[in-house]
């Protein structure tokens, strides 16, 4: 009898490279001492109190086991169009809202709306592993736009045109980056947004990370502020991260309302509602929780400045480039695949990172670290445990360096 067959594109994916990761903790027998974990970008801490006791009310509540509206509770898109207005300096109104559940729902559902089979969507190299997953399972081509060290990981002007053709149907940026960790200037992410206007393509703008910005330092883009933006710009946000709530599943998409009706459509095959009960706390938390995100986002900071102390004191490792929640680092073992050094660190060291390999092709001498994870204290361990040195696994050809 013949067998059924998998989707073969879905069976081309790679695997999901956290589970991949979390994998290789079982090679650790913990000689050095406990795991540290900066694989996952993911809060180390709970939600404060009043956020958790808010979260746990509303999932007691009768109202938050029914389904909601398919594009979130009314409450929750006022609260987050007057927030994001307020941040921006602009005048959003809820309409232009859709709540998701989480920021890699709302971006699959951002490629329904923009793209089909046998189009393009110009994806910067590193990429975050889960938009190429995405495109790869439903048959669109990611066209590759490499980024180079030496530009600090940005994307040029130049860059983006010679990669764009008549298939071409959006552009997918990350800023602050995943995961490298750029920061995209504003006049940079102007720059790309005209030439998305100019040739008829969407923006899709990933900020899940935007919290985690100097406080001060001003509004990420003024793109929300051009005529051009409801036509063009899709705005993507996570709540996970800046609110410590990546399992209750709730994340953002801004854009004109044309294209929120797709995201309607989309959002009921698969979701039918994000989550309620978070819904209902976000609605208190946004408005009321900005001096805990401050804080937070401060104590990642300095978590970002024991990372760079802890490498700058480790002989031949290099940040190559460090923003809000990552840093990017260069590994001293040339010639060696990123894998096998991120495996061999996990298993030698307890040091869990992601290979650079995980983010796209060319990447294999890279490392990425989710800082934000760890405390001050563990991150100086770091670097003790570097200085024990690592035996990987290495071609003939290759200079492997302890210490
Ligand atoms: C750039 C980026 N977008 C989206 C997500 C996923 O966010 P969410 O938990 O809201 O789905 C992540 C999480 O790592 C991310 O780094």
């Amino acid at each position: 009898m013949p067998k059924p067959t998998p989707n073969p594109r879905l069976a081309a994916v790679d695997p999901a490279p956290i589970a991949r990761a979390f994998g290789w903790r079982d090679s650790y027998d913990g000689r050095v001492g406990p795991l540290i974990d900066c694989s996952q970008a993911v809060p180390d801490h709970a939600p404060p109190a009043p956020l958790a006791e808010r979260l746990g009310a509303a999932a007691a509540s009768a109202d938050a086991a029914r389904y909601g509206a398919i594009l979130g509770d009314q409450a929750l898109r006022d609260v987050y169009a007057t927030h994001v207005s307020r941040f921006y300096g602009v005048d959003l109104g809820p309409q232009r809202v859709a709540i998701t559940a989480g920021c890699n729902q709302a971006f699959f559902a951002a490629m329904l709306g923009v793209a089909t089979a046998g189009d393009a969507v110009v994806l910067p190299v590193p990429w975050y592993f889960n938009h190429q997953m995405s495109l790869a399972m439903t048959g669109v081509e990611a066209r590759l736009l490499p980024v180079r060290e030496t530009d600090g990981f940005l994307p040029t002007a130049e860059g983006l045109r010679a990669v764009l053709d008549e298939r071409c149907r959006a552009l997918v940026l990350v800023s602050p980056n995943n995961p490298t960790g750029a920061v995209y200037p504003p006049a940079l992410l102007a720059e790309l947004f005209e030439i998305c206007v100019e040739r008829g393509l969407y923006l899709i703008l990933d900020e899940t990370y935007r919290d985690f910005l100097p406080s001060g330092s001003g509004p990420s883009h003024d793109l929300f502020d051009r005529p051009e933006a409801a036509d063009h710009l899709v705005s993507l946000y996570s709540f996970s991260k800046a609110y410590a709530i990546p399992g209750h599943r709730l994340g953002a998409i801004i854009a004109g309302e044309p294209f929120l009706e797709g995201m309607q459509k989309a959002i009921d095959c698969v979701q039918i509602c994000p989550p309620r009960p978070g819904q209902a706390a976000l609605a208190w938390a946004i408005p009321n929780m900005a001096e805990w995100r401050r804080e937070s986002a401060e104590a990642i900071a300095a978590r970002g400045d024991a990372f760079a102390a802890a490498i700058a004191a480790s002989k031949g490792w290099d940040v190559v480039q460090r923003g809000a929640y990552f840093a990017y680092v260069r590994h001293p073992y040339k010639g060696v695949p990123a894998e096998t050094v991120a495996e061999a660190l996990v298993r030698e060291l307890g040091i869990l990172v992601l290979p650079g390999s995980f983010f796209g092709p060319d990447q294999e001498a890279y490392l990425r670290v989710a800082f934000a994870n760890v405390s001050s204290e563990r991150i100086e361990e770091i670097a003790r445990r570097l200085a024990i040195g690592l035996d990987v696994t290495a071609p003939a050809e290759t200079e492997t360096i302890h210490g």
